[in-house]
């Protein structure tokens, strides 16, 4: 009995810790509960107007996983930093997304999603 309490504890927790569809639904439900989609489009999905953010389909192909997490932890510090991508993005959309207050977790979960979005 002990051994197979342990073994699902085992699991539940590689389970937690490796990605799964479990997160790629839930980071669809954060993108959309947290108004993501009112700036962003993914591809034919969700917000079409273009001025306001980046397409943000295929993002995780276009730029490096680090730097996302970086500009989305805080746009404005990012920009402020002078990195060129952020700058030039800046540039083009006028508008500053704004730093969201997101657990780890959630935004872990975004990611999921939006690597799901090829
Ligand atoms: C008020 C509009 C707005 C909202 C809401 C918003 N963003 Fe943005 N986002 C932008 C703009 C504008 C940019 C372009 C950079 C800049 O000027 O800040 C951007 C850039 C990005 C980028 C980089 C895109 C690229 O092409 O490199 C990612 C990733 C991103 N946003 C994800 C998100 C996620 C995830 C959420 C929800 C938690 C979100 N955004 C909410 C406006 C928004």
């Amino acid at each position: 009995m002990k051994k197979v309490l342990i073994s699902a504890t085992l699991l539940l927790v590689s389970l937690e810790i490796m990605a799964g569809p479990k997160n790629v639904a839930n980071g669809k439900f954060l993108f959309e509960d947290w108004g993501c989609k009112s700036c962003h489009a993914i591809g034919s999905q969700y917000n079409q107007d273009a001025t306001k953010g980046p397409d943000l389909k295929g993002i995780f192909q276009r730029r490096n996983a680090d730097w996302i997490k970086k500009f989305t932890k805080d746009p404005q510090a990012m920009i402020d930093s002078g990195d060129k991508d952020a700058v030039e993005m800046h540039k083009k959309y006028g508008t500053v997304m704004k730093k969201f207050k997101m657990a780890d977790n959630e935004w872990n979960d975004i990611f999921e999603f939006l690597k799901s979005q090829k």
